[in-house]
């Protein structure tokens, strides 16, 4: 379908807020990674700037053109799958510009509008958003919060949004994919790390050894049955990690956990939509994967809600939160909150994992590595830490924190601050299959054995260091090293003093 062109506005103001960038714009990039911009599918960019997204996404052969009053007036106005209208009311002065703007961008899109505008100036500062720069402060930038976006995208278009990440909203028109879009929200990607560990263990003849032993005896052999087991400590970590690998692929269980963990996975799906106020979505319009679990674990898809709904309360009681929180097998417990790292997210108990998808409808998909879920599940913080596998002890960036009762978020920026808190004992947060769990662990035992970890001060950068300083040592590539003096080798590890004294 063409259209008639708007007049092209040619307000100076308008042509200093172009964007310049040098890869995807954020919403794209989001887009593309929750495959509403996919091969085959059209995108139109409404008010698309010098065109940059247009052209990355042409170059893989996406079929995307783009509109922009200032930078490419004499283009078509069509209408296509997707279209973007990104950074476009943050700039319109005029608040019925802004709202016709809006519909006319929405009537464009055929399966999926998807909306973004600059929020929160104090996350900006903490968040590399990969925007590029603006070209000229001081220019008209009409900033919203996340509620008040959400609020006014319902009331121009009379639909409900969905928040993908703070500024940035998708409208469905097509529900088969609104569909598709919350259930991939729920399958959220198994860390392929654990699947990488998982293949490197069924393809290990030791390990196969081992798991042949393990279904012999019916229980995993401890090292003194097993003469290879220091092969395999070496080649796979810790002895805990050895018994859920070799569990994971001898345990007649195994299949009933996987199920167990597909039937959860389908009541948060649902509880989601209920959470939403959205009505059940036909179950043809399912993802096909979806629609044959649940003809295994259901005698009728109408089973599902029923259930979904006692599901759902199991969030708003505290109680029952803090007995997840007590008893997750995976996660940092401290006696009001449970901290886990987003790569172990999957084996969180299913509400909790509700509970996340819950602070998620306010603030959309955030950058984070740790979530923070209070014990008492009336609160959820999203805690970005820089540089979280490299760094020994990182430090905290940013957090946004979820109040969930209210619906309400609140940020704290500590990019530029002189004494950010820090994290110790990373192990924790983290799956024991993850690759990097042992040398988190190794680095913490060491610490612990030295005294480090005994000081109330350490939570911070300065207190931290101090305590390094006062034991004089210092931590590099996860290891505890003596600091260097004349005398003593810098590479010497702290823990073998007398070779250093
Ligand atoms: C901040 S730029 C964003 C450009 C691009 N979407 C991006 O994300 O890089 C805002 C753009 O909105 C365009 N614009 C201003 N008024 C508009 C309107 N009424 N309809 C469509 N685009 C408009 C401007 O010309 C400008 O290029």
């Amino acid at each position: 379908m063409k259209a008639m062109q708007p007049a092209a506005t040619s307000d100076v103001r308008r042509e200093k807020t172009a964007i310049v960038r040098y890869r995807y714009s954020r919403p794209v990039m989001l887009a593309l990674s929750h495959a509403l911009i996919a091969p085959g599918t059209s995108v139109f960019d409404y008010g698309c700037g010098r065109g940059e997204d247009l052209r990355y996404l042409q170059s893989v052969g996406i079929d995307a053109k783009g509109w922009d009053p200032h930078f490419l007036p004499h283009t078509a106005i069509e209408s296509a799958d997707l279209v973007n209208l990104g950074y476009v009311l943050n700039v319109i002065e005029d608040p019925e510009e802004r709202r016709s703007t809006l519909q006319r961008a929405y009537d464009l899109a055929r399966r999926v509008l998807m909306v973004t505008v600059r929020v929160d100036r104090s996350l900006e500062t903490a968040i590399q958003f990969s925007d590029g720069v603006l070209t000229q402060i001081g220019s008209f930038q009409k900033l919203y919060s996340q509620g008040e976006f959400k609020e006014y995208l319902q009331d121009v278009l009379g639909r409900r949004p969905h928040m993908a990440a703070l500024g940035i909203a998708y409208v469905f028109k097509d529900e088969a994919l609104e569909s598709t879009y919350l259930a991939s929200l729920v399958h959220r990607r198994i860390d392929s790390s654990s699947v990488q560990a998982m293949e490197e263990f069924s393809q290990d003849p030791v390990a196969q050894s081992y798991i042949s032993l393990t279904s012999t005896l019916g229980r995993p052999p401890i090292p003194s049955e097993f003469a290879e087991y220091p092969l395999l400590l070496d080649r796979f970590g810790s002895p805990a990690r050895i018994e859920r690998l070799a569990h994971q692929h001898s345990s007649p269980t195994a299949i009933e956990e996987a199920q167990q963990r597909r039937r959860e996975n389908i009541l948060t799906y649902a509880a989601m939509m209920l959470l939403q106020g959205l009505k059940p979505v036909p179950f043809r319009s399912l993802p096909q994967e979806l629609q044959s679990d649940i003809r295994m674990l259901w005698s009728s898809y109408a089973d599902v809600f029923p259930e979904a709904k006692k599901f759902l309360f199991g969030i708003g009681d505290a109680s029952m939160v803090r007995r997840y929180c007590e008893t997750s097998s995976v996660g940092k417990k401290l006696p009001d909150a449970l901290y886990v790292h987003c790569s172990a997210e999957e084996q969180l108990p299913a509400v909790l994992r509700l509970l996340l998808f819950a602070a998620r409808q306010v603030v959309g998909d955030l950058e984070y590595n740790v979530a923070k879920i209070s014990s008492d599940g009336r609160s959820i913080s999203f805690l970005s830490y820089e540089n979280f596998e490299d760094d020994p002890h990182p430090i905290l960036l940013y957090s946004v924190r979820v109040y969930l009762p209210r619906a309400e978020y609140t940020i704290r920026n500590y990019s530029s601050s002189v004494n950010p808190p820090i994290l110790h004992r990373k192990e924790l947060l983290i799956d024991s299959l993850h690759p990097m769990y042992r040398i988190f662990r190794d680095l913490s035992d060491e610490e612990e054995k030295l005294g480090l970890l005994s000081s109330l001060s350490i939570g911070t950068r300065v207190g931290w260091s101090s305590v390094l300083e006062e034991h004089g040592v210092e931590i590099d590539d996860h290891r505890v090293m003596r600091k260097a003096t004349m005398l003593s080798n810098p590479q010497m590890p702290a823990s073998i003093p007398e070779e250093i004294n």
